[in-house]
């Protein structure tokens, strides 16, 4: 197979969406390969998991939360330029990249987003799910463009809302489809196949 595209990841938390793309761009028939991946957060569970990955990580940390957003953009882009990746994916990083990031950035960014995308876009989407009455909830992975949780729609998937649900139990219930999605996306797309993934219940 010719050079594997290069993959940062990136994250804010738990990790488990970043565990399992690792695992998957691990194999060798994988068109990509996890180059890298960079927290916002130094005490991300996250970061020790890729580094049992064996996954080169780093922290860029706001000394105070209020870092400056162009200086944290800033080191982020030039730790990617001169990594060279190719492709970010966003995987529960919990900060919005401005338009200039986005513009600056040569390659492509994925993410993804835990309701079925154009629905509940921003926070708490599962408290907001059950307020609302839904029946139907789910996972978006989608193009990440200026507009926040608006880029093109490249899979997503949807789980049952029951009776006894809580923000936690969807939470729980959601996240390995979130996984299985991520995967096959990433590759998906790595393989410039347009096919959008769907797995609806
Ligand atoms: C996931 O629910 C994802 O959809 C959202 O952030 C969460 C990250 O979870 N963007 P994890 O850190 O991958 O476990």
């Amino acid at each position: 197979m010719s050079e594997k595209i290069k993959i940062a990841i990136l994250i804010s938390g738990i990790g488990s969406n970043m565990e399992s793309l690792i695992i998957d761009l691990k194999k060798k028939d994988h068109p990509g390969r996890a180059h890298m991946v960079i927290s916002d957060n130094p005490n991300a569970l996250g970061i020790k998991r890729a580094q049992q990955l064996s996954i080169p990580t780093f922290s860029i940390t706001p000394k105070s939360k209020c870092l400056d957003k162009n200086v944290f953009e800033k080191k982020l882009l030039t730790m990617l330029r001169s990594n060279e990746i190719q492709v970010i994916c966003l995987a529960g990083f919990m900060r919005i990249l401005s338009a200039t990031f986005i513009d600056s950035f040569s390659g492509e960014i994925l993410n993804i987003h835990p309701s079925i995308l154009p629905s509940l876009k921003g926070l708490n989407t599962h408290y907001r799910a059950l307020k609302k009455g839904i029946h139907v909830h789910g996972a978006t992975v989608h193009k990440v463009t200026k507009n926040l949780d608006s880029g093109t729609i490249l899979g997503q998937t949807t789980i049952k809302i029951l009776k006894d649900d809580t923000p936690q139990s969807l939470s729980d219930r959601l996240k390995p489809e979130e996984h299985q999605l991520y995967v096959q996306v990433l590759r998906n797309f790595l393989l410039d196949n347009s096919n959008v993934i769907q797995k609806v219940i």
